[in-house]
């Protein structure tokens, strides 16, 4: 089974660029299923829910999310009714949304989970307890998992991955937009990456507009962060899985 794990999709620069690419490469490449982290799709900071439609149509089978999770208040319905879409999953209880779903992949049944980091970012429950529960609440009604952790720090995002190596397939992470060069196969046989990059404006500061973001770093004062335009390009990672094993056979950096 191949998994495509696709790095945070920027502003319509990135949307744009999947609608035109993404079906031709799920053909190229025999991808079995498609996650995208979509959280800065709708003005950098936020998904709406006409833009989650449109992610989805262009060959995304499920979006995660991350910080700005909640940012889209017409979201907040989409979240709660729509198996295609979670958010991380050690949000307070009583947030909109699942932080987990089962999805059938080819008839085997696969556990997607979202989490959030909690170093440099908002103060959530812990991610590692989050997906402690959602393991041990689920097991034996799932085959292979998949988590997704959208955190800043590198070391948070490895100690996550070190502590449920084994126990998942896959755990790559997102956030940084900046995609590392550390993609291995754990023991335990769990394929992770810390970070898969980011789908949007090449000409950018994080598929952001350049110039805003250098005046607030020389200046300090605000400036909008605009999703940036132009040329694009999309980034992620392509695991190879055992759904019967709960394992990854093979990984592979990818850009298209
Ligand atoms: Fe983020």
């Amino acid at each position: 089974m191949k998994i495509l794990t696709i790095g945070d999709v920027v502003g319509s620069c990135g949307l744009n660029y999947l609608q035109d690419r993404l079906w031709q490469y799920r053909d190229k490449t025999g991808v079995d299923f498609v996650v995208a982290n979509g959280e800065n799709v709708t003005n950098v900071r936020g998904l709406s829910r006409a833009d989650a439609e449109a992610l989805l149509r262009c060959g995304v089978d499920l979006i995660t999310l991350g910080n700005h999770a909640f940012g889209m208040k017409d979201l907040y319905g989409f979240l709660d009714e729509d198996e295609r879409i979670i958010r991380p999953a050690n949000y307070p209880a009583g947030s909109p949304g699942n932080g987990y779903v089962i999805r059938n992949v080819d008839g085997w049944r696969i556990l997607f989970i979202n989490v959030q980091g909690t170093v440099f970012m908002e103060p959530l429950n812990s991610p590692f307890e989050a997906i402690e529960r959602i393991l041990s609440r689920e097991s034996g009604q799932f085959d292979s998992a998949v988590i997704d952790v959208h955190a800043e720090s590198t070391s948070e995002k490895l100690a996550v991955a070190r502590t449920f190596s084994g126990q998942a397939a896959v755990i790559f992470g997102t956030h940084t937009h900046v995609a590392t060069a550390d993609e291995q196969i754990l023991p335990g046989g769990t394929g992770y990456i810390t970070d898969i990059g980011m789908t949007g404006a090449v000409d950018s500061i994080l598929g952001t507009v350049t110039e805003n973001v250098l005046v607030r770093f020389r200046t300090h004062l605000p400036a909008p962060m605009d999703a940036a335009a132009g040329k694009a390009s999309a980034s992620g990672a392509l695991f190879t899985v055992d759904p019967a094993k709960n394992t990854c056979t093979a990984l592979s950096r990818i850009s298209f």
